[in-house]
């Protein structure tokens, strides 16, 4: 297996001061302390090829899930393997083999031409040149994006950014490739390019993807298993038409899936 999670924990501990005008000064003597289990046991296997999608509510736990896949975060306990190496153990030869992309977090320069930060990705990945001219031409021809990259990033539209996101992510060729809400905020137009490109990659070169979304419409056009994730703990884990014959196909329709989750949980009686 590419991928293997077992049973992954990972909790966070969020100080809370208390609220009003003397909040600060009273903080310092009595700050209330609660402890979040973002993650409460989570394992999957995920095979090389694989296209999954990753679904739950917010605050579910699905980018603590992809964080620590990526190597970011280390969790309390569990076992993860990605490729034969522990993400948080073997950052270096870990971030060489995956690409990830934050739908709300940019990793590209702000204010400095696409190009620029596509050429310190060149040097952190250490591509050679040949190989980087080739594939940067690759990516940028599938992704519409060959007339932006003189552009500053902070003026590309969201849909113009998210797809220089996409060959930030991919210039190193990755194995594997994390999207955590890729489409979060696109126009509808934008969001058939991505998928249309996510599927090609996916075919052509293999790449495994997992992919976290609010949008059932992306899961429905990418994905054949679909992992849904509710309170830290794995849910569901199956096809996609399995999940549809499981719940109500009122419910699986609705765009957001907080209602579906809501609806599985009193299945399961989890509330
Ligand atoms: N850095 C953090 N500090 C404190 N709590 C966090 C942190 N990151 C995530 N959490 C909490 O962990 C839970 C899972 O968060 P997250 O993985 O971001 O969910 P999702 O991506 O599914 O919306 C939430 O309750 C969230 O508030
Ligand atoms: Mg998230």
């Amino acid at each position: 297996m590419q991928i293997e999670l077992n049973d992954i924990r990972k909790s966070f501990t969020i100080y809370e001061r208390p609220e009003g005008r003397w909040g600060m000064l009273r903080g310092a003597f009595t700050r209330s302390v609660r402890k979040v289990k973002a993650l409460d046991g989570i394992g999957f296997t995920i095979s090389e090829g694989e296209l999954v999608g990753y679904i739950g509510p917010n605050g579910a736990g699905k980018s603590t899930t992809v964080k620590v896949m990526s190597g970011i975060l280390t969790p309390d306990d569990g076992e993860c393997r990605i490729m034969g190496k522990i993400p948080w153990k073997n950052r270096v030869e870990h971030v060489s083999q995956i690409g990830v992309v934050f739908g709300q977090r940019s990793q590209l320069w702000w204010d400095v031409p696409v190009a620029d930060s596509f050429d310190v990705l060149k040097d952190i990945y250490a591509i050679p040149a040949a190989d980087y001219r080739v594939r940067l031409r690759e990516l940028t021809g599938a992704l519409g994006v060959d007339g932006l990259l003189k552009t500053p990033v902070r003026q590309l539209s969201l849909g113009q950014r998210m797809r220089c996101e996409l060959a930030a992510a991919l210039l190193h060729r990755p194995r594997i490739l994390f999207l955590d809400e890729p489409t979060i905020g696109l126009d509808a137009v934008s969001k058939l390019s991505l998928r249309a490109f996510l599927k090609e990659e996916n075919h052509q070169h293999g790449v495994t993807m997992v992919l976290t979304t609010h949008d059932m419409d992306d899961i429905e056009a990418l994905c054949e298993r679909v992992m849904v994730i509710g309170h830290g703990r794995l849910l569901y884990d199956g096809n996609l038409s399995g999940l549809q014959d499981k719940y109500a196909p009122e419910v699986i329709a609705k765009v957001n899936t907080d209602q579906m989750i809501a609806a599985m949980y009193e299945d399961l009686s989890l509330t």
